[in-house]
């Protein structure tokens, strides 16, 4: 898999005004097909996961996107009652530019959602998660949206992101970088991005996350939830590297230009706001008041699934 091209068209024009978010474009009844450009499977050979990069050509249509927006997926088929199946949300995971740099690509991360039952082992296939990663090139796909208003990159130069991620919650999160460091390229303000996942086989776009480092500014802070342990034996969670660096998070959270971005497993939150407040108590702040005060100023953005 490559990543997305760093040379940006100055003909990709946005046919939206600047503060303006494209919103359902192609609605379910009306929607895209696209045809499939590239699927790249993301997980080791030896993961028991299968997580996949799917890239869809979009020229042609007037599906425009921002980063931290979500794209529908319209499975073929129809469900147990007969009905056809209904619509699946994916966040995106190419910058708006596309993978090309021009605005006519649109990436998905995509994880197969099988489900085994302990007391039996039957095996529930997810409905769109399995036709997707086993599209191929040239297949075609109905897309809807883009949707999303909420999960937006902060416009200011010197905001610092905070982006929290598990799992395929990594997705939205390579555009914000992309967009930051090959298109916004003045931008001041610090990118922390933690990342957690199984093992190491499951480290989806490292190659790619670790190209960053060389930007000042920019933390990489990976959690390897079934690879680490805390110092007392748990496993290690995004919110255990939250708590570790508690005292350069504190400080940011308390910077009006400072904006978090949860991504992930739904579930993910408790533990993030329980860290935090168990950091801020050792500081004397009170973390609760932290998080309401930028929830209140629209700082803090959730995306769980
Ligand atoms: P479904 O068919 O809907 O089944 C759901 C789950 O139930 C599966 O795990 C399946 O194994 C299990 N199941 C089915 N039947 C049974 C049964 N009888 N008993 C027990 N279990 C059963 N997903 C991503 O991979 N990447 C993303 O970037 C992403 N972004 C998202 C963004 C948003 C805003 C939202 C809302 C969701 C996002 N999702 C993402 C999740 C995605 O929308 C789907 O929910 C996911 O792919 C599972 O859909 P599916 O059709 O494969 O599974
Ligand atoms: P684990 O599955 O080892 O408990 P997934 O692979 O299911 O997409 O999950 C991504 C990562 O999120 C895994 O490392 C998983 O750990 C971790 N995880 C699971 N539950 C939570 C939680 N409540 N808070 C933070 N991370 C979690």
């Amino acid at each position: 898999m490559s990543h997305p091209s760093e040379t940006i068209s100055s003909a990709h024009t946005r046919p939206y005004a600047p503060g303006e978010i494209p919103s359902n474009i192609y609605k379910p009844n009306t929607p895209w097909t696209a045809r499939v450009l590239e699927n790249t499977v993301l997980t080791a050979p030896d993961s028991p996961n299968d997580v996949r990069h799917l890239v869809f050509d979009i020229s042609g249509s007037d599906l425009r996107y921002l980063e931290g927006q979500s794209i529908g997926i319209l499975p073929p088929g129809e469900d147990a009652n007969g009905r056809p199946h209904k619509l699946r949300l994916y966040s995106i995971a190419s910058p708006a530019v596309g993978e090309d740099g021009q605005g006519k690509t649109v990436a998905l991360c995509v994880k197969r959602a099988n489900t085994t039952d302990p007391e039996t082992g039957v095996v529930y296939k997810g409905v769109c998660s399995n036709y997707l990663n086993d599209l191929k090139p040239g297949d075609e796909v109905r897309l809807t949206g883009p949707v999303g208003k909420a999960f937006l990159m902060p416009e200011t130069a010197n905001a610092n992101m905070v982006m929290i991620s598990t799992g395929t919650g990594i997705a939205p999160f390579r555009g914000f970088i992309h967009n930051r460091y090959n298109k916004r390229k003045g931008d001041t303000g610090q990118s922390w991005l933690f990342f957690g996942v199984q093992t190491r086989r499951e480290y989806l776009y490292a190659q790619e996350l670790e190209s960053y480092n060389k930007h000042d500014g920019y933390h990489l802070v990976t959690a390897f939830s079934r690879e680490e342990t805390t110092a007392d034996g748990r496993k290690m969670y995004v919110q255990e590297r939250l708590y570790e660096q508690r005292n350069a998070l504190l400080k940011l959270f308390q910077d009006p230009n400072t904006y978090v971005y949860i991504c992930g497993l739904r579930g993910m939150e408790d533990g993030i706001h329980d860290a935090i407040r168990r950091g801020a108590v050792e500081q004397g702040l009170d973390g609760q008041a932290l998080m309401d005060a930028m929830k209140a100023e629209k700082r803090w953005h959730v995306e769980v699934y």
